[in-house]
Formats: C-alpha cells, sequence, structure tokens
C-alpha cells in the first residue's frame, strides 16, 4: 500500500487556527497556519470570533496547502478533518468544508480525533526527530488540554491522567493576566523565568490524587499571593516580574514532572514524549532532558510547528487511517467533546 503515491488533505479547525497540510506517503509537503489575532485583545479565544474567522481563512489556507505542496486538488487520495474535541462552532466550519471537498473530488472522507493528532505528530518522518517505540507515555500540554496517554498502538491508546479544571496553558496564562503580560502570557512567563530566581515565591501545588491534574488553585494562589504583596508596594510586580515569573514556572514544572514520573512508575514505561503548545516551554524541556539522566527516561519533543495546533498531524493521521483503510461515513457530524 505504501508503494502507492497517496496525497492526504488535513484540515484543523477545533480552536483559533485554521490549517491546511498536505501529506505524501508519510512526509510533509505543506504546513499552512492562519492563527486569528483577533482574540488577543479580549484575553482569551471568543468561540463566536473563532468560527467567523475559520470561515474566512479556510478556502485560501486550503487553497495555499495545495499550492505549497505543489500538486493539484484531482491528486489527492483523501481529506481528514479534526472531528473533535474543541470549540463546536470552529469544528462545523473545518467539517463541513471537509465534507464538500470530499464531496465535489468524489474521494474518501478521514475523520482525526484532535488529540490521538497531537500523539501521532510524534509519527511524522523529519529529520533529527526519532519515532517512539510502542507503548510510550504522551503528555500533551496546552492551552486547552493536559493529559497522559499510554499509547499501546497508534489507535489504542488510554488516558491515564487528565485535569479536572484548567488546562497548563491556562495556568500560564490566567496567571500571566494578573501580571498584566497579555495574551497568551506563556511565552512570556517563560522568557521572564528564564532571568529569574525559580525560588524566591512558594507557591504549593494542588494535592490531587494519582495521574489527575488541576491548575484552577494555583491559579488563585498566584492571585491572592500578588493582590496581597501589591498592596504593600505597588510596585511589587515590575520589581520582581523575573523572580515572580521563574516561581511560577517551577511550579507548574514540578507539577508535570511530579505526575510524570509516577505515570512512568506505574506503567512500566520510560519512553516519554510530549505535545501541545507547552512543551516549546524551555523549562519543561530542560526538566524533560534531566529525566533522562535522573530517572532512565528517553524523551520525545516534535518540531515545534508539528506541537502547536496544526494541520501537519492532522494529515498524518488521515494517512494511518487511510492505510488501514478506516474512512469516516458522509453523514458524520462535528462532536466538541470527542474522547480519545
Ligand atoms: O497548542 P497551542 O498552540 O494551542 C492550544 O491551546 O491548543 O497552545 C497554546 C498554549 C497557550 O496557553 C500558550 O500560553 C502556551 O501554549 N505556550 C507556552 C509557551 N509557548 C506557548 N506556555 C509556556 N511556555 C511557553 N514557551
Ligand atoms: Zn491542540
Amino acid at each position: 500500500m505504501s508503494s502507492q503515491n497517496i496525497y492526504i488533505l488535513g484540515i484543523e479547525s477545533s480552536c483559533d487556527d485554521t490549517a491546511a497540510s498536505i501529506i505524501h506517503n508519510g512526509k510533509i509537503l505543506s504546513n499552512v497556519i492562519a492563527s486569528q489575532k483577533i482574540h488577543e485583545e479580549f484575553g482569551g479565544v471568543v468561540p463566536e470570533l473563532a468560527s467567523r474567522a475559520h470561515q474566512q481563512n479556510i478556502v485560501p489556507v486550503v487553497d495555499q496547502a495545495i499550492k505549497k505542496a505543489n500538486i493539484s486538488k484531482d491528486m489527492l487520495s483523501a481529506i481528514a478533518f479534526t472531528r473533535g474535541p474543541g470549540l463546536i462552532g470552529s469544528l462545523l466550519v473545518g467539517t463541513s468544508f471537509a465534507k464538500s471537498l470530499a464531496f465535489g473530488l468524489d474521494i474518501p472522507l478521514i475523520d482525526v480525533n484532535h488529540m490521538q493528532a497531537h500523539i501521532l505528530a510524534h509519527f511524522i518522518e523529519e529529520d533529527g526527530y526519532s519515532i517512539p517505540p510502542f507503548p510510550f507515555l504522551a503528555m500533551t500540554i496546552s492551552g486547552g488540554h493536559t493529559q497522559i496517554v499510554k499509547v499501546n498502538s497508534h489507535f489504542n491508546m488510554k488516558v491515564i491522567g487528565e485535569t479536572i479544571d484548567d488546562a497548563v496553558g491556562e495556568a500560564y496564562d490566567k496567571s500571566g493576566k494578573i501580571l498584566g503580560l497579555g495574551y497568551p502570557a506563556g511565552p512570556k512567563i517563560d522568557k521572564h523565568a528564564q532571568l529569574g530566581n525559580p525560588k524566591a515565591f512558594r507557591f504549593t501545588k494542588p494535592k490531587v490524587e494519582g495521574l489527575n491534574f488541576s491548575f484552577s488553585g494555583f491559579k488563585t494562589a498566584v492571585l491572592y499571593f500578588i493582590q496581597r504583596e501589591v498592596k504593600a508596594n505597588s510596585n511589587f510586580i515590575s520589581e520582581n516580574l523575573n523572580d515572580i515569573c521563574a516561581s511560577i514556572q517551577y511550579t507548574i514544572i514540578g507539577i508535570l514532572i511530579d505526575k510524570l514520573k509516577l505515570a512512568a512508575k506505574q506503567t512500566g514505561i520510560n519512553h516519554i514524549a510530549i505535545g501541545g503548545g507547552v512543551s516549546a516551554n524551555s523549562g519543561i524541556r530542560q526538566a524533560l532532558k534531566d529525566g533522562e539522566q535522573k530517572f532512565g527516561w528517553t524523551t520525545y519533543v516534535p518540531k515545534f510547528e508539528f506541537t502547536t495546533d496544526n494541520a501537519a498531524m492532522i494529515a498524518m493521521v488521515g494517512y494511518l487511517k487511510f492505510l488501514n483503510n478506516n474512512f469516516a461515513e458522509n453523514n458524520v457530524m462535528a462532536s466538541a467533546r470527542l474522547k480519545i
């Protein structure tokens, strides 16, 4: 089968990025993203604005992905799209578009679970990046997700831990909002953190049983701490920004690493892959590297463009499902709460 010329168009529209990508026999030919700037002024994603922006972006983004791949649309073997989870209005735009294009071209349609795609992004062939062997543990950390998944094979995955409230990216973004850093705040906190003392201020870690996470109490702890300090010194934030960011980052990374340690112990699996926007974080990358020495882990971080929300990962899953003849019915519906 893989000796054939298989071209898959992947479409991603689950949150605030409209993205399209072409994969050819497992190799990405194009990966186009239109990020929606409109949400910055609101300090977070506004669902209604996101779906409208998807409607404006989807045709030019798909067109560009096909042009950049240097193919024509009649060469496509199938169309893969994100069915869920995500914002329903956003998902509907990608789903309807994918359905109509597949119908128009008379080619199969492939539905993709966004959370599986973050994990299967590790299987994109890319020089200098190795592919984790089964079974491995995957931790997906972003503005919308915080999950640890035991990956037995491409399509046999089990969620063994997840957040019971906010995602880790939200903990970054909400802490950053309190500090006046704007949205998204993760990269800014990361930058300041590298210049500060991680032990300057102490935030207690939430006590959550097993492999689940909780970040809403942490954000409240940051809020109360800042309110108290600013009352005593109105310049507290500007005078201590690097140390505050370093302390926030130190606590968040501690929470993530504690859970990974427990997951590795419980499953006996030492191959650990991470994905999602927060995996760009310098502190988590360093902590994983340290884990290789300290705990005997082998760790995997995909290329940056395949780790934040993107369509290359959707196209990759589309390719794997195509090889398995795993196609969607024409009446497939978007599903906001789709599970792995
Ligand atoms: O995967 P992503 O682009 O979109 C989804 O949320 O699905 O992730 C965005 C999240 C935001 O919360 C952003 O603040 C966070 O990833 N982020 C970071 C860093 N870069 C992005 N958080 C911490 N450190 C970073 N360097
Ligand atoms: Zn995502």
